[in-house]
């Protein structure tokens, strides 16, 4: 076993959510202690289920922008993980300043009590979002930074902030720019969101699939598995200061995805704001890191489809309260 095998004290902020608990299961079945802190806003100890009664498991509810409380819960954690945030797209758009508090003073407040903890590695969640409508495809990381929308806007300057601190304090730490993460857990109750979670629902209750658009656009949809191993592969390499794509490899049409959960669909309209692709350049990763992905669409929505029992009870959208959810989204990205 290498030192960076060995087991170490990691930290999950946001590790009841859903990329979250799979990064926890993963950690642990590494070997490594976690502590888990998470003030279940949009989370939920469900997702822990698994993995709940875990001797090397423990979970508090704190929220990451209130730093003289997170910060012993800190005390000897070795590697920091950093996924807490509020990750909607259409909510940043009414309460930017509740999006700036989590995911700017948030992520501020888990670089200090990192660095007071003398953590040895900080991995953050950032968003591919941070591109915009981006003109190079397959996008590298050196393309121009267009956030569209608050959300956007305030993963990239917690991105900003992870790479100052490498750079002026010196603290060991790399942003990963995740593409469309999709798979089981994934969210299912409040906004209107990521495709996957307004599918599935639509699909348990025997309703039209809403494509927007004409549904020839395309994403970059990565499983949750393979965004799990990028954090504990970027935790242990050596590289710091640097920003990477976290991407499937490829890109899929949102028509693919219905035609491979199988059902009817209706369209609404195109949003203002929204990329007609996206699709990571995942060179920089592959070579820097020794990252690849693994799964591929088909199986990762056929895991999903195993697993479709979990958006039961979850909203099911419509073109007119799809409509009334994204009326800020026309009104201000127009
Ligand atoms: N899902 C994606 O496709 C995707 C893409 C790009 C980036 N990301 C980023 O990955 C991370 C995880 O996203 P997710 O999809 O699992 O979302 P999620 O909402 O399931 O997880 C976010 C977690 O953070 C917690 N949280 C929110 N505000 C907090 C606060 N102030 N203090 C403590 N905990 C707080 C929530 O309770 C939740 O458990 C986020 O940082 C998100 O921006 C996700």
């Amino acid at each position: 076993m290498t030192a960076a095998q060995a087991p170490k004290r990691t930290l999950v902020t946001g590790g009841a959510g859903f990329i979250g608990s799979h990064l926890v299961e993963r950690l642990l079945d590494d070997g490594h202690h976690v502590t888990v802190v998470d003030d279940l806003s949009t989370g939920r100890l469900e997702n822990l289920a698994a993995v709940r009664a875990h001797p090397r498991l423990s979970v508090r509810r704190a929220d990451v922008a209130r730093v003289e409380e997170i910060r012993p819960l800190f005390a000897g954690a070795e590697w920091v993980f950093h996924l807490a945030a509020l990750a909607d797209v259409v909510p940043s758009i009414a309460e930017p300043l509740k999006y700036h508090r989590a995911n700017v003073d948030g992520t501020a407040a888990v670089l200090e009590a990192a660095r007071a903890a003398g953590a040895k590695r900080l991995v953050y969640a950032a968003s591919s979002s941070c591109y915009g409508l981006a003109e190079t495809l397959p996008t590298p990381e050196s393309a121009p930074m267009r956030p569209m929308y608050p959300y956007a806007l305030t993963k990239w300057i917690g991105e900003q902030y992870v790479l100052h601190w490498a750079r002026t304090y010196k603290l060991s730490a790399v942003s990963l720019r995740l593409f469309n993460v999709y798979g089981p857990r994934a969210r299912t109750a409040g906004t209107y969101g990521a495709v996957f979670g307004v599918f599935l629902a639509q699909k348990l209750a025997g309703k039209p699939f809403t494509v927007v658009g004409d549904g020839e656009q395309t994403r970059d949809f990565t499983y949750v598995a393979d965004a799990a191993d990028a954090f504990a592969a970027a935790a242990a390499c050596d590289a710091s200061g640097e920003a990477f794509n976290v991407g499937s490899g490829s890109t899929y049409s949102v028509n693919e995805l219905v035609r491979l959960l199988g059902g009817p669909a209706v369209r609404v309209p195109k949003r203002p704001g929204e990329p007609d692709a996206t699709f990571a350049d995942i060179s920089r990763i592959k070579a820097r890191v020794g990252w690849s992905p693994k799964v591929g669409f088909a199986e990762g929505v056929a895991r999903v489809l195993e697993n479709i029992e979990q958006w039961r009870g979850a909203p099911v959208w419509d073109a007119g309260a799809i409509r009334e959810a994204t009326k800020e989204w026309f009104q201000y990205l127009s």
